[in-house]
């Protein structure tokens, strides 16, 4: 009896333990979201605009953004990872300008602003993932 016992109590405790260190890796999306309203501030907001409505000609709107929505995840992490310049629409309108990679930005720093502008600026998109972000790196 007592042996059988034993290994469940470990196991059972052992599985506490882990979901205890999975949820502390991996926060749930409201926390992802406020953390990348604070990474937003720090590094997009001077183009973007606190706002995210851009400037006009120059640095093109998240409000709203039909180019978060035509775009494949993996589009738009390889975007911040790697950068964007040349033509593009947004919102109907065009721009044709420079973004510069943010590479220095961690794995979990870009998953969660892209978490952010993807749920907030009226954007109802999906949650990123830092494995998706060290996928594309
Ligand atoms: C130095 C200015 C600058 C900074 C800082 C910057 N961007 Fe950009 N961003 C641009 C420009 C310029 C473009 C359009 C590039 C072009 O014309 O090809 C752009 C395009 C985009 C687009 C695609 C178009 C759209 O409006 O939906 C997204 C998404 C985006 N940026 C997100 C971000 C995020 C998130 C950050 C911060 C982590 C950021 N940018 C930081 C200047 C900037």
């Amino acid at each position: 009896m007592k042996t059988k016992t034993i290994p469940l109590t470990i196991s059972s405790s052992l599985l506490a333990i882990l979901l205890v260190i999975s949820y502390a890796f991996n926060p749930g999306i409201e926390e992802k979201i406020k953390d990348g309203k604070v990474i937003y501030k720090k590094n997009c907001a001077v183009c973007h605009m606190k706002n995210g409505k851009g400037v006009p000609h120059t640095f093109p709107p998240l409000v709203k953004s039909d180019y978060l929505t035509n775009n494949s995840k993996e589009k738009l992490i390889k975007l911040l990872l790697n950068g964007q310049k040349g033509k593009i629409v947004v919102n109907g309108k065009k721009y044709n300008n420079v973004m510069l990679p943010l590479k220095n930005l961690s794995d979990y720093e870009i998953a969660a602003v892209l978490t952010y502008i993807n749920n907030n600026f009226g954007n109802s998109g999906p949650e990123y993932f830092s494995e998706e972000i060290k996928n594309q790196r």
